[in-house]
């Protein structure tokens, strides 16, 4: 999966990838040229007193220090960036597929891993290439090239390299295989701590009060504890390798002292040769463990990559015909035919068999118990799902025919959980249209009886709205949603429940209002409350997912059982009505 992705990302830096390479490899040859220079000086220079040969020694190595310090700088910076870009590169692919994303695909991830995706995940997978960017010309080569320029230094010794070297990597690449267990549950309980963290912040009302603080505090502490136990295992194991390493390390240089020494004593080399000799053996022994560091982070940015790729690889199933077709006739309104649609898994259909045409300057009421399906039918016209029988047709055109692009630019919906974005109240009402004038704006807030308040609030338009519109009431939130449906001036304008929150007297100015303006506009409400329907052209009365009547309030009355349940239950309880206020929609 790393392979794929990189695959993916790594084409538009050959360029960088290149300059890395050849840089490496001037660095290593640098590196590698360095304790045979320091040999020599040694033997040639200090053994025979040759100071001028030790000046002009110390001055090549100069220059060599300084080819292997540039190189590995240059090195540094272009890796770190074009991991970098890689990230960005991997952050804006997700990003854009979650945005095409259908309401479906992101109800399978659910947005908190979906968050971690892109960001933790994708961290991870830029420290591991920025990793591998350093090392991969590198390590071979310097273990290769050490282990050839010890040999021509002393033969004799080759045998500690020879024990050395396996006993490194084997130790390391131990330690590490007990680490990679540990990184995935890591990066699962990463994922855990952000869901949990997130539902208890969007809930935290909820929280108080039901007083269940403590629950919540223990249900995130146990989260966080599989966290933390995954990390610190990770540390201890950590901890465990770079002892085990330095062991490693001055035994070997111990003993090639002491051994040198006598081959030193015999004359069968000589102490610069001896030193070069430590010195490429120390190379070699960092180089293995530097690979052997870098082999084992791969696993867990292997987790990270999977996680990428499943969001990369997975397809809206709301996508843009190959042959989108023009919606053409604007007088044809909506018209559902045969709908059935079942969600995905479940064995009933939540719709079964809906009809029923709108037409513009009609309003069509839709009315039923919670559950019956109303906001799935409203779902269905703008595309957030897909019918899965029958056809859903807008301006005559079957909405998969469509491009996408077409049929939203005719609808504005406001959802049953209008949510609003963090910036003002002018450029939440824009999301309709972003060219309208603020004349427009006032217009549309007067029409969705919001302007009184938008008026007195601090800075009118230019008012400040927290993300997902938590410092507006819920009521207030409602009828700024309906108003940024009004700037969009559609053909087709679909209200979920969006009354619901607005006293008696408020809803039936706003009814009052919007017919004004709606005269050539097919508009479909969805509402729990008989008065707000009572005018509407046509009511649906839908139940369990099915049409069981249609018709005016006065005919519906005589015809449908159902409705008259409905509007006698109203009846009685007064005002009556679901208040149903919507919590804070995330
Ligand atoms: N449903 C589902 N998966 C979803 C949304 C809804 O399985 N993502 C199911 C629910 O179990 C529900 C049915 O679809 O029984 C209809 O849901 P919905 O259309 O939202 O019902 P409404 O009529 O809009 O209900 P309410 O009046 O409460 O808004
Ligand atoms: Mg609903």
């Amino acid at each position: 999966m790393l392979i794929r992705l990189l695959r993916r990302g790594l084409p538009p830096y050959a360029g960088f990838l290149a300059a890395i390479a050849v840089l490496q490899l001037a660095g290593v040859i640098a590196n590698l040229y360095l304790p045979s220079l320091t040999g020599r000086m040694i033997d040639h220079g200090v053994a025979r007193g040759d100071i001028d040969y030790i000046w002009r020694m110390g001055a090549w190595m100069l220059g060599v220090s300084l080819v292997a310090i540039v190189a590995a700088i240059s090195v540094a910076r272009l890796g770190s960036r074009v991991a970098a870009s890689l990230a960005r590169d991997a952050r804006a692919h997700v990003f854009d597929r979650v945005l095409s994303f259908s309401d479906r695909e992101v109800l399978h991830f659910g947005a908190p891993t979906l968050i971690t995706r892109a960001g933790n995940d994708i961290t991870q997978v830029q420290t591991v290439v920025t990793m591998l960017l350093m090392l991969v010309v590198q390590a071979p080569i310097m273990m290769i090239g050490g282990v050839i320029m010890a040999l021509q230094e002393d033969a004799g010794l080759a045998w500690i390299m020879a024990a050395a070297v396996p006993l490194l990597g084997i130790a390391i690449g131990i330690v590490i295989s007990r680490m990679v267990p540990w990184f995935r549950i890591m990066q699962d309980s990463v994922d855990r701590v952000n869901r949990i963290l997130r539902e208890q912040i969007t809930g935290v009302r909820v929280v108080r009060a039901f007083v269940r603080e403590d629950v919540e505090r223990e249900r995130f502490a146990a989260a966080n504890e599989i966290y933390t136990g995954a990390a610190v295992s990770v540390g201890k194991l950590m901890a465990l390798a770079f002892p085990i390493v330095m062991v490693i390390l001055n035994v070997s240089s111990a003993a090639v002292l002491w051994f040198g020494a006598h081959r030193v004593d015999t004359g069968q080399v000589e102490v610069g040769a001896l030193f070069a000799f430590m010195q490429y053996l120390l190379q070699v022994l960092m180089a293995v463990m530097m690979t052997t560091m870098a082999a084992m982070m791969i696993p867990r940015a292997e987790v990270s990559a999977r996680r990428i790729t499943e969001v990369l690889e997975t397809d809206s199933t709301v996508v843009d015909p190959a042959d989108p077709q023009p919606i053409t006739d604007e007088n044809a309104g909506v018209e559902l035919r045969d709908v059935t649609f079942s969600y995905p898994g479940a064995e009933v259909p939540v719709l079964d068999g809906v009809s029923f045409t709108a037409r513009p300057g009609t309003t069509t009421a839709i009315i039923g118990s919670t559950g019956a399906g109303k906001t799935t039918l409203l779902n269905l016209i703008p595309r957030l799902r897909d019918v899965t029988g029958g056809e859903v047709l807008v301006g005559g055109r079957d909405v998969r025919e469509a491009s996408l692009e077409d049929v939203w630019s005719r609808i504005a919906l406001v959802p049953q959980r209008p949510y609003l974005f963090s910036g003002t109240v002018a450029s939440n009402l824009r999301y309709g249209d972003p060219d309208a004038a603020d004349d427009a704006l006032w217009e549309a807030l007067r029409t969705a009886q919001a302007e009184d308040f938008v008026s007195r609030m601090d800075g009118g338009l230019e008012a400040r709205i927290a993300q997902g519109g938590t410092n507006v009431s819920g009521g207030q939130r409602q009828r700024l949603a309906i108003a940024r449906a009004l700037v969009r001036d559609a053909d087709v304008l679909l209200f979920d429940d969006s009354f619901s929150a607005l006293d008696v007297a408020t809803d039936a100015r706003l009814r009052e209002a919007l017919k004004a303006r709606t005269a050539y506009t097919t508009v479909i409400v969805v509402a729990q409350r008989v008065s707000t329907i009572v005018g509407a052209d046509q009511i649906i009365v839908l139940d369990d997912g099915r049409v069981v009547g249609v018709g005016t309030h006065d005919e519906l009355l005589e015809t449908c059982e159902t409705y008259r349940e409905i509007a006698e239950s109203q009846e009685a309880g007064g005002a009556g009505g679901a208040e149903t206020l919507a919590e804070v929609p995330v």
